[in-house]
C-alpha cells in the first residue's frame, strides 16, 4: 500500500528510516509492501534518499492510491485541518501528535468511525512503548482504576541528570534538546503540558470518557532544585514528574505534578529518557509498561506499528474511542490526600519535633533551612495549614512536593 508522511522532522525522518530498514519484516506483517509515496514538508531535503517530497498537502489528499497517512508534524495547525480532510476522504491517519489527540481526539475519532477508517495514536504516549493498544485490547477485560506515569522523556532525563550527576537544570535541558527528546518549544516539556496531554489521553481511553487536558491541574519541574533532590535522597526517595489519574465515584481524578517516590516504587528506577507507566486493573492488579519515551526511532517504531495495523484493517477499521466529556466528570484533585515534603526557612527544625512530622536537614552550608514531611493531608487541608500564622504559615515555603507511597 502507498502511504504518505506529513512532517519530516525527528519522528518523520525516523519513520522513513525504519520503513527502509525493516521493509521485509513489515511486508511479512502487513501482507503487502509499504511504499512511501509522498512526504509533505515545507523544507527541502536534497540529501534524503526519498525523492517524493511535496509542499502541497493536496498531493497527498487527492492521491487515490494513498490509503494511510502518518501525521508527525506536531501542533494543531494545520495538523487538525489536514487530519480531518484525510479522514473525510477515506484515508486512515496515524499520529504521534499528542496535542492534537488531546484537544480534538473525540471529534477526529468520530469522523474516522463515520468514514470507516482508523485514527490511531500509539506514538502519542510513551514514545516507543506499546500502551494505547494494550488499553483497548489486552486490558479490556479489566475495570481499570489507576494510572501513574512518567510520560515525558525530556523531564525524566533532566531530573536523572540532576539526581545522578548533580547537573544544573539548564545544562540537563540542553542535553535533552541535543538528543532530540525535547519539543520544539521545551516549555511544553518542563512545564508539564506534554505530560498533561498524555495523561488526558490515557484517562480518556482507560476510563471511557473524554478528559480535557486543559482542565487538569498541571505543574512542571521548573521549580525543582538540587536541594529538593538532596532532601529526597535523605529519606531514600527520588523526585519524578508524574501524570496520575484514578477512577472514583462519579468521575475521575487527574493531575500532573512533581512527586517524591520511595526507591522501592516501580517508577522510581525509571531513568533518563525512559518512560514508565503503571496501570492498575481489578482483575490483573498492577502492570508496568517501560521503554524509551522519546527520540526518533522509538517514536517511529510506534508510528509504524499503527501503519501496519491500519494497512491490515484496510477493509475494516480499528475501533477505539471514548465518550464525549461532561461537566463535573473531572473531580477536584485537591481533595486527594497525601504526605507532602516542604522545604522551609524562617524557623528551626526543632519546632516540628514531636508533632507528627518527619524533619530533615542538609548540614553544613544549609544552616538556615530544613525540610519536613507532613502527616497525610488533602491539598486543600495543607493550604489551610499554610495560611495558619501560628502553624506552618509562620515559615517561608521554598518547595512543596507531593509524596507517592510505595
Ligand atoms: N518531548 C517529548 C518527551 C517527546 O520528551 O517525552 C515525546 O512525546
Amino acid at each position: 500500500m502507498k502511504i504518505g508522511i506529513m512532517g519530516f522532522g525527528v519522528v518523520g525522518g525516523g519513520v522513513g528510516e525504519l520503513v527502509a530498514t525493516n521493509a521485509e519484516s513489515i511486508k511479512r506483517r502487513c501482507g503487502e509492501e509499504i511504499e512511501i509515496a509522498r512526504i509533505l514538508d515545507l523544507r527541502d531535503f536534497p540529501d534524503s534518499p526519498y525523492k517524493c517530497f511535496t509542499k502541497d498537502f493536496n498531493d497527498i489528499l487527492n492521491d487515490p492510491e494513498i490509503g494511510v497517512v502518518a501525521e508527525v508534524m506536531g501542533g494543531t495547525k494545520p495538523a487538525y485541518e489536514f487530519t480531518k480532510k484525510l479522514l473525510l476522504a477515506g484515508k486512515s491517519v496515524v499520529t504521534s501528535n499528542k496535542e492534537l489527540v488531546a484537544k480534538h481526539g473525540t471529534e477526529l475519532l468520530k469522523v474516522a468511525k463515520e468514514n470507516g477508517v482508523s485514527y490511531l495514536f500509539e506514538a502519542s504516549v510513551g514514545g516507543g512503548i506499546p500502551i494505547i493498544r494494550p488499553l483497548y485490547t489486552s486490558l479490556s477485560a479489566n475495570e481499570l482504576t489507576d494510572i501513574y506515569g512518567i510520560l515525558n522523556g525530556t523531564t525524566n532525563y533532566i531530573l536523572t541528570q540532576m539526581i545522578k550527576e548533580g547537573a544544573t537544570f539548564e545544562d540537563a535541558l540542553k542535553g535533552a534538546q541535543e538528543k532530540g527528546y525535547a519539543e520544539k518549544d521545551p516549555t511544553a516539556d518542563i512545564e508539564g503540558h506534554d505530560t498533561c496531554r498524555k495523561i488526558a489521553i490515557l484517562a480518556s481511553l482507560a476510563f471511557g470518557t473524554y478528559v480535557d487536558s486543559e482542565e487538569i491541574p498541571c505543574e512542571g519541574i521548573t521549580k525543582i532544585t538540587l536541594e529538593d533532590v538532596k532532601y529526597a535522597a535523605k529519606f531514600g526517595s527520588v523526585v519524578k514528574l508524574l501524570g496520575i489519574t484514578s477512577r472514583a465515584e462519579g468521575g475521575v481524578y487527574a493531575m500532573v505534578c512533581p512527586a517524591i517516590l520511595p526507591l522501592g516504587h516501580p517508577l522510581a528506577s525509571i531513568d533518563d529518557v525512559f518512560n514508565g507507566i503503571m496501570v492498575r486493573g481489578d482483575g490483573l492488579g498492577d502492570v508496568m509498561f517501560y521503554g524509551r519515551g522519546a527520540g526518533a526511532l522509538p517514536t517511529a517504531s510506534a508510528v509504524l506499528s499503527d501503519i501496519v495495523d491500519a494497512v491490515k484493517h484496510k477493509n475494516s477499521r480499528v475501533n477505539l474511542g471514548w465518550e464525549q466529556g461532561r461537566d463535573g466528570y473531572l473531580l477536584d484533585a485537591k481533595n486527594l490526600t497525601a504526605r507532602f515534603y516542604l522545604r522551609l526557612t524562617g524557623g528551626k527544625a526543632e519546632d516540628f519535633s514531636g508533632k507528627g512530622y518527619e524533619v530533615y536537614t542538609l548540614g553544613e552550608g544549609y544552616e538556615d533551612e530544613f525540610a519536613v514531611v507532613t502527616p497525610e493531608v488533602s491539598e486543600n487541608g495543607l493550604e489551610k495549614m499554610l495560611e495558619d500564622e501560628n502553624g506552618l504559615g509562620a515559615y517561608n515555603v521554598l518547595s512543596r512536593i507531593r509524596l507517592v507511597a510505595e
